[in-house]
């Protein structure tokens, strides 16, 4: 689905550069759930913004279903963006003025999508996060276990390809967390689609098929049983 091969990533830092990112390599198989884990600062999200062409490597190439994206257009990155892929964060990123059932329904208007097939598709995913009750609240509105339901229920509307998620649970109480992970589980297989999350939170994994840990710029697979068992 997408192949990270060799990337490198520096940003400037005082007189010199840092390197976050050093010859990394990845591939997401289609509809696998992926974790990357590692202390702050790590370059959890900086690899995760190079998974969701957000950003370009400077060095290795990124290639999307055999497509190598280094010589592509920018408005090429945001066509596949738009299209193939969606996003969740940790502060959620809803839109305020907006109803539950607007906020998921944004990306398929952003894709001019037909008002019958929205309806459809926006319904399916709003009845998969169990929030069917709650279309005409506004954000503000629900709780953050509730908020993260719906950015995932947005992130999903699109039937991406890949969902990237930063942190989803990073503002979520324990117990709301686990919830909103396993949701994202059962719904990564209903939905076939491949699943890359960044946490910093080990009760996650065991809910992951891969781990990598990200140690000094390198990235280390970590032996990781999925506990198919945690899944309701
Ligand atoms: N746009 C930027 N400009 C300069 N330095 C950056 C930029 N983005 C990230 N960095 C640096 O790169 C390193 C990795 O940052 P990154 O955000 O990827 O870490 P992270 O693992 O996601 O951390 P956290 O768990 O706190 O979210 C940090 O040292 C950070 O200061
Ligand atoms: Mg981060």
């Amino acid at each position: 689905m997408l192949t990270l091969d060799c990337v490198s990533k520096s940003y400037a830092s005082g007189q010199g550069y840092q390197k976050v990112l050093d010859q990394v390599s990845l591939t997401l198989e289609p509809g696998r759930f992926t974790a990357l884990v590692g202390p702050s600062g790590c370059g959890k999200s900086t690899l995760l913004n190079l998974c969701g062409l957000i950003d370009r490597p400077n060095e290795g190439r990124v290639v999307w279903q055999e497509e190598d994206l280094s010589a592509v257009s920018d408005a090429r990155l945001t066509e596949i963006r738009r299209q193939r892929l969606g996003f969740v964060f940790q502060s959620f990123n809803l839109i305020p003025v907006m109803s539950v059932w607007d906020n998921i329904a944004y990306p398929l208007m952003l894709t001019q999508t037909a008002k019958a097939e929205q309806k459809r598709r926006v319904n399916e995913v709003i009845d998969a996060v169990g929030l069917s009750d709650f279309i005409r609240k506004r954000p503000d509105e629900l709780s953050g276990g509730q908020r993260q339901r719906v950015a995932i229920a947005r992130a999903l509307v699109k039937q991406p390809a890949l969902i990237i998620a930063d942190e989803p649970t990073a503002s979520l109480d324990e117990d709301t967390a686990l919830t909103v992970i396993r949701l994202m589980k059962t719904l990564s297989h209903q939905f076939k689609t491949t699943v890359v999350v960044a946490t910093h939170d080990s009760r996650l994994t065991p809910f992951c098929e891969r781990v990598y840990q990200l140690d000094h710029g390198r990235l280390l697979p970590r032996v990781q049983r999925a506990k198919e068992e945690l899944v309701s």
